[in-house]
């Protein structure tokens, strides 16, 4: 099945004490509004959590896809579904069940997501993917947005498409990190059509722009320019 590709700009890069303006800015180009939720435990950095999520859900349409770098996924998770997210993703290494997780945020209201972190191999979740809807590899550490995607992360993405296509699945596969107009197209290549940028998007002068640019290179990858 063709899909055009999702562009998912990550508030991470943008400026905290603005941010229903920036998520102004890519109204009518994102596809998505990436929110990177982290909890200094399950990675370093800490960011935000449920109340802000609540609070600039009200200020924009745009759907949701929250990205928990949290531990404890199965107490709070559910909390982001109810809130209105479009897509909640928890980290694999976080759930010992990713199916029942994934279970309890669709009856919650939101699809579901499952992160691979950049040091965990994705064989052992192939089998799982009739269970959720997206599957979020890492192109990068999880914890910071700035740094320089990974292009050896793209087996694995090669692996998950593989899969999908075989069983004719319905799954989004998404790549986080390092994710510019230099690497979105050997991303697109290996089998991916969701997008986060977060340097990418916020970092340009043109946020829109860099949105547009980003999608018809990777719609050109995917064949669906
Ligand atoms: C990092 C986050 C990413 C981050 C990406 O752990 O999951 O979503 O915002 O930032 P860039 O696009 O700058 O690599
Ligand atoms: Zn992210």
């Amino acid at each position: 099945m063709e899909r055009s590709p999702i562009i998912a700009p990550s508030i991470l890069a943008s400026d905290f004490s603005r941010l229903a303006e920036e998520v102004h800015a890519i109204e009518g180009s994102a596809d998505w509004v990436h929110v990177d939720v982290m909890d200094n435990h399950f990675v370093p950095n800490l960011t935000l959590g449920l109340p802000i999520v609540q609070s600039l859900r009200k200020a924009t349409t745009i759907p949701f896809d929250v990205h928990l770098m949290i531990t404890d996924p199965q107490r709070w998770a559910p909390g982001y579904a109810e809130a209105g997210a479009y897509n909640v993703t928890f980290h694999a290494e976080a759930c010992d069940d990713p199916v029942a997780l994934a279970k309890t945020l669709r009856a919650a209201g939101s699809k579901a997501g499952l992160a691979i972190d950049r040091d965990t191999p994705v064989e052992p979740y192939l089998e799982l993917l009739p269970y959720v809807d997206t599957i979020l590899i890492m192109t990068i550490k999880a914890g910071f947005g700035g740094q320089a995607f990974m292009p050896e992360m793209l087996g694995k993405v090669r692996d998950v498409r593989r899969r999908i296509s075989v069983n004719e699945l319905e799954v989004r596969v998404e790549v986080d990190g390092g994710i510019a107009a230099d690497t979105i197209e050997q991303a697109a290549e290996a089998g991916a059509d969701a997008f986060v940028a977060g340097t990418a998007v916020y970092g340009a002068a043109d946020p829109a722009e860099a949105i547009r640019n980003l999608r018809a290179l990777a719609a050109a990858k995917m064949g669906v320019a």
